[in-house]
């Protein structure tokens, strides 16, 4: 890997956010790559690796935010984009590769009779509940406290409370500011794994709830996944006051060929998918049961909830859908379950050498660094402060020095096309990289 000198060396990733400065507000499109002074550009990218703008070349444990499962420009994907592009790239018509990749979709778990597919997973999330408010002619949806799902208002409530606000039981908090009272009105938020407390909250309200939406292993803490009980009794008591249960699987269907859905026996009503289902393309969609997805079905006169969207089903997003979910076996999944225990390992070992007061956590393909070494059960207990968040910021940056992309807030993703090579790399650059924030910390 070659040395990489960050930021003094990238005079072409500098000069472009010079240029954009000017035109976008920050200098950026996304919040998530943001970084002090500058962000690094992306140039290239090839399999496991991106290469900037100004020539160095890191693991990109990125990966788009976990939506390339087999790294950047696989091959096969290549290959079949070409072919698609050359026939046309958007059709008001329905196409074949959308048939192909709902048939693909729906045979990978039990719950995924019928699908419909959208643009990002925002927008999925936005459909399904939508889809469950004109099911039930109730507005008021549940969700967990820190918790992402996406852009949509109501999906964002209470996303990122803090000690001097969230209250006893979880508050409904907007966003940003403006967030209408009636978004916060409609949100009711529960705390995480916390069987009791999130029971009497939703029965509270249940005779205006129109969803549960639940997200199976949250990023904002961890990936920690849900507990057996706290899923069961949302199963149970979605069924008992009348409500369609939502499971946003935009990054969980990565760790099971069915998904997490498949993995922990979970039975949702809706599943939200986007990322790797559409091989490294724009896509969303809501998959689930017939009886919950026929308010989408226009067969009968106009339907419940209309659907629509100038790029949805786009060809290119379905070609490259289906052949990232047909490379993606249950032999590769358990393959990145076996990588990902090697790294959080090796990564745990690392902190431990270097003295450095974080841990690892996740499972499968997706893991978290943390600042602090508390046990993460929701999204109090995984709650950094400031000295915390920032053990974790010089650590990824010491990693963008030492060639390694991971997320700023510490969140990062294998693919298939990482090898135990690429891992064991990883592993000891982290002891460097927590040696050195050690070290700036004793200094600061
Ligand atoms: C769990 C979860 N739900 C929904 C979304 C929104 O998906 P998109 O970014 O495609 O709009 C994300 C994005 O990271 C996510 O992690």
């Amino acid at each position: 890997m070659s040395a990489a000198k960050w930021p003094e060396n990238h005079s072409q990733s500098k000069a472009l956010y010079e240029r954009a400065s000017k035109v976008m507000p920050g200098g950026i499109t996304r919040i998530l790559p943001w970084q002090e002074p500058f962000p690094v550009y992306a140039g290239s990218g090839s399999g496991a690796y991106v290469t900037d703008v100004d020539g160095t070349r890191r693991l990109d444990l990125l990966n788009n935010f976990a939506s390339l499962i087999h790294g950047h420009a696989h091959p096969a994907i290549v290959a079949a984009i070409q072919e698609q592009v050359t026939k046309g790239t958007a059709f008001t018509l329905p196409t074949e590769p959308e048939v192909a990749l709902a048939e693909t979709i729906c045979a990978r778990a039990e719950s995924f009779e019928w699908i419909r597919f959208s643009n990002s997973g925002s927008e999925a999330v936005m459909c399904a509940i939508k889809a469950a408010r004109a099911l039930t002619g109730r507005s008021k949806i549940v969700k967990c406290e820190g918790v992402y799902h996406g852009s949509y208002d109501y999906a964002e409530v209470s996303l990122d409370s803090s000690p001097e606000n969230w209250g006893d039981d979880p508050k409904s908090i907007g966003y940003s500011k403006g967030v209408p009272e009636g978004v916060k009105n409609d949100v009711v938020v529960i705390p995480y794994n916390d069987v009791e407390a999130a029971e009497r909250i939703i029965l509270a309200n249940r005779d205006a709830i129109a969803a549960i939406l639940i997200d199976p292993a949250p990023s904002y803490f961890g990936f920690i996944p849900v507990t057996e009980e706290f899923i069961g009794m949302i199963r149970r008591v979605a069924t008992e006051i009348g409500a369609v249960f939502i499971l946003d699987e935009v990054i969980t269907f990565r760790v099971h060929a069915g998904g997490a859905q498949t993995r922990f026996n979970i039975k949702p009503d809706l599943t939200v998918l986007a990322k790797i289902i559409g091989g490294g393309f724009p896509v969303g969609a809501v998959a689930g049961l017939r009886k919950f997805m026929q308010v989408f079905d226009h067969r009968e006169g106009k339907p419940l909830l209309p659907w629509s969207g100038t790029f949805t089903a786009n060809p290119i997003t379905m070609t490259a859908g289906k052949i990232a979910l047909d490379l993606y076996t249950q032999a590769d999944s358990d393959r990145m379950d076996v990588l990902g225990d090697r790294l959080r390992a090796g990564v745990t070992e690392a902190f431990a050498n270097a003295g450095f007061p974080g841990q690892v956590t996740g499972f499968s393909s997706m893991f978290m660094v943390f600042g602090h070494q508390r046990d993460i059960r929701d999204y109090r207990s995984g709650y950094s402060n400031k000295e915390e968040t920032k053990w974790v910021t010089r650590l990824q940056r010491n990693l963008v020095l030492e060639g390694y992309h991971i997320a700023k807030t510490g969140k990062a993703f294998l693919s298939t096309v990482m090898t135990e090579a690429d891992v064991d790399g990883f592993i000891a650059a982290t002891e460097r990289a927590a040696r050195l924030a050690v070290k700036e910390a004793a200094e600061a």
